[in-house]
């Protein structure tokens, strides 16, 4: 994992202000999280005022405005901007969230940007996520099976097929893992909702034969029982998914095969 840490003690200054172009009439303050890794000071939050009328309406359209008209040095991850790739992810508002699906206009007040909680920062809204992919790969996302494959697909029922919904939606953003206490306090040990949805994703897959193999690498106070039910994933996840059950359901399976 790559090392990036901020400042002993770190503290977040008041940081520059940017004003509304003259004239601007509808005006929104933007307090964004800011830190360089090649700066020698500690982060701030500088505050961009941006002229609704001229800006289009979800939050990573300001900060695309942002950083295209205003200040061309303020970091930040996206590609889809369809909620479909995960990268934007950050906490707008005091809540993890897609930047691209989160609109201006549900922020009452001014509107807060912090990178994704708990992680360490690259620079500022962009998190590394370096061991929530290493935690990925541990749980080996991929359909694993010992029947030689057929020349045709591997066909599901309805039933089985529907056994996924739920779980195949998730675009792996780690809202859920960051918004986690025992994530964020156990995160090295303790896989979090992200991974362990992704895990059940497998378990739960009628073509899948790995089952008891997937349940042996899970059977570890750290990695599956740090899930106390807190439920912070659930509500957090911008695609309505339910991390805290598919945790659920793997630890019935683990009673279940006692
Ligand atoms: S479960 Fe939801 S919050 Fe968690 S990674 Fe998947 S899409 Fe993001
Ligand atoms: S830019 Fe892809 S999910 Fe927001």
């Amino acid at each position: 994992m790559a090392e990036f840490s901020l400042p002993a003690n770190s503290k977040v200054q008041p940081g520059k202000s940017w004003p509304a172009p003259a004239g601007a009439k509808r005006i929104k303050n933007f307090k964004i999280y800011r830190w360089d890794p090649d700066g020698s000071g500690n982060p701030t939050v500088d505050t961009y005022t941006v002229d609704l009328d001229n800006c289009a309406p979800m939050v990573l359209d300001a900060l695309i405005k942002i950083k295209n008209e205003v200040d061309s040095t303020l970091t930040f991850r996206r590609s889809c901007r369809e909620g479909v790739c995960g990268s934007c992810a950050m906490n707008i508002d005091g809540s993890n969230t897609l930047a691209c699906t989160k609109a201006i206009d549900d922020v009452k007040g001014d509107v807060h940007i912090y990178p994704l909680p708990h992680m360490p920062v690259v620079k500022d809204l962009v998190p590394d996520l370096s061991q929530a992919y290493a935690q990925l790969r541990s749980v080996e996302p991929w359909l694993k099976s010992e029947t030689p494959p057929p020349d045709r697909e591997r066909l599901q029922s309805p039933e089985e097929r529907a056994k996924l919904d739920g779980l195949w939606e998730c675009i792996l953003c780690f809202s859920c893992s960051t918004s986690c206490p025992s994530y964020w306090w156990n995160g090295d040990r303790y896989l979090g909702p992200a991974v362990l949805l992704q895990a059940y994703r497998w378990i739960a897959d009628s073509r899948d034969e790995a089952t008891g193999e997937r349940l042996d690498n899970l059977e570890d106070p750290f990695r599956l029982y740090r899930c106390h039910t807190i439920m912070n994933c659930t509500k957090t996840c911008p695609k309505g998914l339910n991390p805290a059950k598919a945790i659920g359901e793997i630890k019935k399976l683990m009673v279940a095969r006692k």
